[in-house]
């Protein structure tokens, strides 16, 4: 079979753009949601209701993403936040974009070497629990800016439906008293923090209970009064500043006040004639995603067919070459001289096929750039309104729960994102990640995130909203669902619900999902040389939309719904709504 795959892989290039997909479906996945005037789909079934809701009254996408904004920060407090912060990105109805990068800032007092002992070495959850792990929150800077500039409604409309789920209850489903039950013994470490998820005998919430957040509501009815400065300027900094100065943080008041959200220009690049517009520095997302696109655009994927040897094979390499530039070059863009341009070049992603062996297993070690020292939770939502306006939000605490510290009164769960910067260059963080110093912790700096919000359109009109949780995975999760519909013909649904592999140069492994991989392509890859991580979990929970069928043969035919959401069958509490 080797003997042949390097002549099949070249004469196939020829006439893949002329062949319909070859390949089935292995997962059996429900229907897709319809809509013909909108759709939202997020992680939390009550945050898409609402975000229906904002839609049916006249609001735009934008306005349902800020209202969805902070009824996750109640109703799935494991990521959705007003601790932490994340990126929007916005396709509007008239093919314009913007990118809204409402991400966490290392407070002024933080340093290069913060994490490190007095021997130069990672202390052990340091940059993960407590106060000292957090940065400067962006959330509600973000959902404002995007509420002021391209909303419709005010911010009493938008946060009302969140401060009623915060002052009244909601009552927990199973995939929510799951989370819950998940991070108990770290929610229990805070004494604000259990007062709030546990229960007076200590145990979590569970399925059929109520949780009420009394604080947490005032905090988002001052916010609604008020506007950002009730959070940067007001009581809410007071009090996430006087408890951080008492349980070893080193956030301060002007860290609050100097908050300001960038609006940057998002990545753009195209795809087999599909135009990807997704998230820039400090995100890798959109870069990354871009690159290893580039890259398999020079195979014929549809032929060589979705989960096969050949498909794993040059994906995992493309993989592996675009995460040595994520971890390596790229970082904050006021800090860093980001290779953008360099990374996006088609003849760079050249390049790189070139230097791909058609029959053997790459080796990360052999890439390592000169001078190279080198679960979670977050959530995603995609929105589509009426006009055609398109919205991809990625946020985030980072952990699941963030940093597990609420400040006394807030009832406002803090992030724990620091852990993204480089602690010392070549020591994994949380997510395996092996990153330089284009990504070393400074004061004011945003750590590197590979949160991809993004935005697919075709002939000028919105294709696909799509996007995940899964720190690294991230990237490599929204990447293959839209190869999964473009190429493999997958409805949306079944794009998202497919087995996922990753690759993310170190440690150099192929992770694959359960049941991801036959036992004969297993055999196969392992025979080019490749080292198999055959997980007993699967990550990420993507949240998507197609526009005009639920896959690319329906639409062909032009006889599908509208709009097409699909939330992942991986996120048990979470819904797709259409109207
Ligand atoms: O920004 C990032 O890349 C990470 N903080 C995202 C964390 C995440 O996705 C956790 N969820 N599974």
């Amino acid at each position: 079979m080797p003997l042949n795959r390097r002549t099949l892989i070249a004469a196939s290039l020829s006439i893949t753009f002329a062949l319909a997909p070859l390949t089935s479906v292995f997962a059996a996945s429900p229907a897709p949601a319809k809509g013909e005037h909108g759709m939202v789909v997020t992680a939390q079934h009550l945050a898409s209701e609402v975000g229906i809701d904002v839609l049916k009254k006249g609001g735009n996408a934008v306005d349902a993403a800020v209202a969805v904004g902070y009824a996750l920060a109640v109703v799935y407090p494991n990521a959705g936040n007003i601790g932490g912060g994340g990126f929007m990105t916005i396709r509007f109805k008239d093919g314009k974009s913007t990118f809204l990068d409402f991400r966490e800032r290392a407070p002024l007092a933080a340093t290069k070497t913060m994490y490190l002992d007095k021997d130069g070495n990672p202390v052990k959850g340091a940059s993960l629990d407590g106060y000292l792990a957090v940065g400067v929150p962006g959330s509600v800077a973000g959902l404002e800016m995007a509420r002021e500039k391209y909303g419709k409604l005010s911010r009493q409309d938008l946060m009302a439906p969140a401060i009623g789920y915060a002052r009244d209850g909601f009552i927990l489903n199973q995939g929510d008293a799951a989370s819950f039950a998940g991070s108990a013994d770290r929610l229990a470490k805070d004494p604000a923090a259990a007062a709030i998820f546990l229960k007076p005998d200590g145990k979590p919430y569970g399925i059929g209970e109520r949780l009420v957040q009394p604080d947490l509501a005032a905090s988002l009815a001052a916010i609604s009064e008020k506007g950002t400065d009730a959070f940067y300027k007001g009581a809410i900094a007071d009090a996430i500043v006087k408890a951080g100065g008492a349980k070893g943080g080193i956030l301060a008041k002007p860290d609050f006040e100097q908050y300001a959200v960038r609006e940057l220009k998002p990545v753009t690049c195209t795809y087999r004639g599909y135009e990807i517009t997704s998230s820039p520095p400090p995100s890798s997302g959109g870069v990354i995603i871009c690159e290893i696109l580039n890259v398999l655009e020079g195979y014929p994927l549809s032929y060589l067919g979705a989960g096969s040897a050949d498909t794993v094979h040059v994906m995992v390499e493309a993989m592996r070459y675009a995460y040595v530039d994520r971890n390596s070059a790229l970082g904050d863009p006021d800090f860093v001289d980001n290779p953008v341009s360099k990374l996006l070049d088609k003849a760079y992603a050249r390049d790189i096929r070139d230097k791909i062996d058609p029959f053997r297993a790459g080796v990360s070690q052999d890439l390592m750039p000169k001078g190279f020292g080198e679960s979670k939770e977050t959530t995603h939502y995609s929105i589509i309104d009426d006009e055609g306006n398109a919205v991809a939000v990625t946020y985030t605490l980072n952990g699941s729960f963030g940093a597990g510290v609420v400040a006394d009164g807030t009832g406002i769960l803090l992030n724990n994102e620091m852990d993204d910067f480089t602690q010392k260059p070549g020591v994994p963080n949380l997510y395996g990640l092996v990153q330089g110093e284009a990504n070393a912790i400074q004061p004011k700096k945003t750590p590197l995130s590979s949160m991809s919000p993004t935005v697919v359109a075709k002939d000028g009109k919105p294709f696909m909203v799509i996007g995940s949780p899964g720190g690294s995975r991230i990237i490599t999760i929204t990447l293959e669902a839209i190869v999964n519909v473009i190429d493999h013909g997958m409805n949306i649904q079944e794009a998202i619900d497919a087995p996922r592999i990753h690759h993310q140069w170190l440690p150099d492994k192929v992770y694959v999902e359960p049941f991801g991989l036959s036992p004969d392509t297993e055999k196969l890859l392992a025979g080019m040389g490749y080292h198999l991580d055959l997980a007993d979990q699967t990550w990420g929970q993507a949240a998507g939309i197609l526009v005009g069928g639920k896959s690319l043969a329906e639409i062909e035919k032009g006889g599908g719904a509208r709009y097409n959401g699909a939330i992942d069958s991986r996120a048990a509490s979470g819904e797709a709504l259409g109207y």
